[in-house]
């Protein structure tokens, strides 16, 4: 009869219809953005001339809460002998790795608010240079204000499922040699992301193994009990403090009482009785200059003072200019910071770090020996660091049992000896290293390493990375260890054709192949746009046929598939929050959007975020000075106080 057999021809006509729309739409779930989404096309302030290539934007990491990584990525400028690719991160924990790229190793540094000028030393010279905000919730990436990371193999799993989806994004990266980089805190995720590269790497599921290659961890906070000890250690050498002194004596009764508490609970990241050594130092040792003002030591760099309680959370000067510059809407629109992500930009979250609580991680000295094996890593230090300071480094690594020997102890009775470095003529500090560690003090430098010295830097890494500029020429920098010169690198010297040129060469031939495809391709072109008017026919032809069946117009596209999960559930995916069953009971987290970091007040974070241990201690308010000054501010300030964070300071504050 004529209505069956008109069903029959509609359902399979439908399931033509389907099948072809099906891995459309999956497609268009799946890609919902491509690499060109994230690329930059122009930076407010740039310098004039070509801008340094760069992708930047968000990665989902945890859907579930609205987890987000910012990435910026930069292009290296030449590639010598390999490509490659570091990825550097801040400490804190959460603070922004935007320090790392606009005072430290990114290609542009800020002259005032709104002007960038090229940083003579920048680390993308040879290799591809990314900076993540690192774990959900700092710097531009976010969360839901309830998914913070507490642990740091939590944190570590979220970093691989970024590193997965974002060499989705950018295959042609994933062959690189990788090397993982920062300071400070970070001396804690590194070593625990690199653990899960490396447990990755050996899953017999994994297609691309990704080649790390080297770790470089800057005036780190790996190894609590030898760090913590060297506080008062380094202020008597430094002459900060007096031994035998009343001062001395107190912080002495403070390190007994972290000793013993260490003893109980030797395996963690941070201990506020062991922090108050560093709290007390900064205090006993400030000095009254006004009636109503104190001047304590930089605890970044103790060859400068900072007002009480700061010490340290006004430096570097660089600050006052990078955080209104990311916080200005054209910058937020040029690095693609996703709407959603609706607060501004702050140095170090203070709800990130108090969040941050690793009871069940051990500190990352544990890993070192075990990547050791596998994976070569530098430890550098500036040498007028308090806080992470080279003497707890240096302690540390002599503690250390790795590939068959104990600290630089390389035979029964001697040590790898310490290897005087020159750089361009003056003396930069020295190198020592055995079985795969390598340590570099840098002389006159403070926490933040690359900021005091950023060719210096440089030079470390390019050895570091083993660049040879002798595949590209080149004028190579002078740059001795014990006075020998070794593999040739170059700060700023290098001849070759720059990646860039490169590029536009291969963006010249393709152009003419595409000029050479294009006839035959309108042909193609013709061909389909006649098949596709004849199948439209066709369709229009049965729908008007079966007009009375009005419910099956709507069935395409919604209901029917809708009413199944499987189909649509990319879609639902990319609406947020209605994915995980669980989610929806849970009232506030299955509303994900409602909750989401960019939804809670923005002033509290603010005046959250900058905290010396010395102010998490005492009742003292401390504003930043730009935006935290008014008074409904401030009173959301004292609300918020007292939890938790003389950790989040402590291991970083603001410049780690
Ligand atoms: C040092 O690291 C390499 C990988 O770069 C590894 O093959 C080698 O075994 C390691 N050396 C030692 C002494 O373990
Ligand atoms: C840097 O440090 C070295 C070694 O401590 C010292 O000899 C030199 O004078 C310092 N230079 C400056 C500019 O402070
Ligand atoms: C750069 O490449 C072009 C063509 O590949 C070549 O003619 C030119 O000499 C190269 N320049 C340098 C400085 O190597």
């Amino acid at each position: 009869m004529a209505p069956s057999r008109s069903s029959i021809g509609w359902s399979r006509l439908s399931a033509v219809i389907a099948a072809l729309a099906l891995p459309w739409t999956a497609t268009l779930a799946a890609a919902e953005k491509s690499a060109g989404d994230y690329f930059v096309h122009s930076l407010p302030g740039a310098p004039e001339g070509p801008l340094v290539k760069m992708h930047a934007g968000h990665i989902e990491v945890t859907p579930e809460n609205n987890g987000n990584l910012f990435f910026w990525h930069f292009q290296n400028k030449h590639i010598a002998n390999k490509q490659r690719t570091v990825i550097w991160l801040n400490g804190g924990p959460g603070c922004s790795s935007e320090d790392g790229a606009l005072m430290e190793i990114g290609p542009y540094r800020l002259k005032d608010d709104k002007t960038l000028v090229y940083n003579d030393g920048a680390w993308n010279e040879f290799a591809n240079v990314m900076f993540v905000d690192n774990p959900v919730g700092t710097g531009y990436s976010y969360v839901d204000t309830n998914a913070y990371v507490h642990e740091l193999d939590e944190m570590a799993e979220q970093f691989v499922t970024f590193l997965e989806k974002w060499y989705a994004l950018f295959p042609e990266y994933e062959h690189d040699d990788i090397y993982i980089a920062g300071e400070s805190y970070a001396g804690q995720h590194i070593p625990y992301i690199a653990k899960h590269i490396l447990a990755r790497n050996k899953l017999p599921a994994t297609k691309h193994k990704w080649n790390l290659m080297g770790l470089l961890i800057g005036n780190g906070w790996i190894s609590p009990p030898e760090q913590y000890d060297s506080y008062l250690e380094f202020a008597y050498q430094k002459g900060l403090v007096q031994k035998g002194s009343d001062i001395a004596n107190k912080l002495e009764v403070q390190q007994r009482i972290c000793q013993k508490q260490l003893a109980v609970s030797k395996s963690a990241v941070d201990n506020p009785d062991c922090e108050r050594i560093l709290q007390n130092l900064l205090d006993l040792t400030a000095v009254r200059v006004k009636d109503n003002q104190r001047e304590c030591y930089n605890m970044y760099d103790i060859r400068l003072k900072d007002v009480f309680p700061s010490c340290g959370m006004n430096w570097p000067p660089d600050l006052t200019n990078v955080a209104p510059y990311l916080r200005r809407k054209d910058v937020v629109e040029a690095l693609h910071v996703n709407p959603n992500k609706a607060t501004g930009w702050v140095e170090c979250n203070g709800q990130v770090g108090s969040n941050f609580h690793p009871v069940k991680s051990k500190p990352s000295i544990d890993l070192l020996p075990d990547i050791l094996s596998e994976v070569p890593i530098m430890l550098f230090s500036g040498s007028e660091d308090l806080i992470c300071n080279h003497l707890g480094t240096e302690a540390l690594i002599s503690n250390m049992a790795w590939n068959g020997g104990r600290g630089f102890e390389v035979s029964p009775g001697t040590w790898a000896p310490r290897r005087d470095w020159t750089f361009e003529g003056e003396a930069a500090g020295f190198w020592q290293d055995a079985r795969n560690l390598t340590y570099v003090v840098f002389y006159n430098s403070s926490h933040m390493v690359p900021f005091d010295h950023p060719r210096r830097t440089r030079d470390m890494l390019d050895r570091f990375m083993g660049v040879d500029i002798s595949s590209i020429g080149g004028k190579p920098t002078d740059s001795r260890l014990d006075g020998e010169k070794g593999p040739e690198t170059t700060v700023g010297g290098t001849a070759g054709n720059g990646t860039a040129d490169q590029e536009a060469e291969k963006a010249k031939l393709s152009a003419a192949k595409w000029q050479a495809y294009r006839r035959s391709g309108e042909i193609v072109l013709a061909v389909v746009i006649v098949a596709a008017a004849v199948w439209g026919y066709f369709i229009w032809r049965e729908r008007r046929k079966r007009l009375g069946y009005q419910g099956l117009a709507g069935g395409e596209n919604g209901a029917g598939s809708g009413g199944r999960m499987g189909a649509n559930s990319s879609s639902s995916e990319r609406l947020g929050g209605f994915r995980n069953p669980l989610a929806a009971v849970g009232g506030g987290r299955g509303r994900g959007r409602d909750v989401e970091a960019g939804d809670f007040d923005e002033t509290q974070l603010d005046s959250l975020h900058v905290r010396s241990p010395v102010e998490a201690q005492k009742d003292v308010r401390y504003s930043l000075g730009e935006e935290s000054d008014d008074a409904e501010e401030e009173e959301e300030e004292d609300g918020g106080r007292g939890k938790g964070k003389e950790k989040g300071a402590g291991k970083a504050g603001g410049s780690s």
